[in-house]
């Protein structure tokens, strides 16, 4: 009995001391890749959007500050691993995959992949993508799912949006990519489009380290918090939606 009270002591000290790394210091240490508009890119030296603005609220609700590490996104989850990171914020898909090396907040929003084609492309939909050259940007989960389309050639890139241009100088006949991105980078550049039918849907969490279950729970309830206020759907809608647009170029102001 002494030795089962001794061995759960330890592990409650184990975990308040990893939570402790990072209060001292007063930072909350988010890693990301700025490459996602509308969840995280860069406006001249700052990096914005939805993650960046949520992130800052929740490090604020914990008492500590946000520092934002930007890195290639097949980095972000042995960034939190390591413990370089307290999180990684990146519009991560959930997948059974990822929850074997990190923990998973509770999800805050949902996704889907979409695909990308040129305006006078005869690919329609998920099912034309068989024996074509997809890009997708490197260890995402279109990279992942990708994979599963018949004779398909798939062409990685470290940013999303050199997909995109790939696809706009015909070097590839499809990006699959998140869909707001997606929807950010089509009006952005000529002759290309949004086809309707999603290839998968899927949910973002906030990835935090397995032995960190302590800031797991805070990361929780600040996000249960933020739901509940109203910040969070306000920074949503800030960036999605029909308003997004007049708040970005009041920002930009
Ligand atoms: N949702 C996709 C995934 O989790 C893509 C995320 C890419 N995020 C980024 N910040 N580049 O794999």
């Amino acid at each position: 009995m002494k030795k089962m009270i001794a061995a759960a002591l330890t592990g409650i000290m184990v975990v308040s001391l990893a939570a402790a790394v990072s209060a001292e210091d007063g930072t909350l240490v988010m890693a990301t890749n700025a490459e996602f508009p509308p969840y995280e890119y860069h406006e001249g030296d700052e990096i914005v959007g939805i993650d960046a603005e949520v992130a800052a609220l929740v490090a604020e609700e914990l008492g500590l500050e946000l520092k934002i590490e930007d890195m290639s996104f097949d980095s972000v989850l042995a960034a939190v691993q390591s413990g370089k990171a307290d999180i990684a914020m990146a519009g991560i898909t959930v997948t059974e995959d990822r929850k074997q090396v990190v923990n998973f907040s509770d999800t805050y929003m949902k996704a889907t992949q979409m695909i990308i084609v040129a305006e006078d492309s005869e690919i329609a939909g998920p099912d034309d993508l068989v024996g074509k050259t997809i890009g997708v940007q490197l260890g995402t989960t279109g990279d992942i799912y990708v994979e599963d389309v018949e004779d398909a050639t798939v062409e990685r890139f470290s940013k999303g949006f050199e997909a995109v241009q790939a696809l706009i100088q015909g070097k590839v006949d499809a990006v699959v990519i998140d869909g707001e991105p997606a929807k950010v980078f089509v009006q952005e550049n000529e002759g290309i489009k949004l086809l309707d039918d999603p290839f998968t849907e899927e949910e973002y969490a906030i990835a935090i380290a397995k032995d960190n279950e302590e800031l797991l729970t805070q990361v929780n309830d600040a996000l249960a918090d933020l739901k509940e206020s109203g910040k969070f759907d306000e920074i949503v809608d800030k960036y999605i939606g029909d308003n997004a647009d007049e708040a970005e170029s009041e920002t930009e102001a």
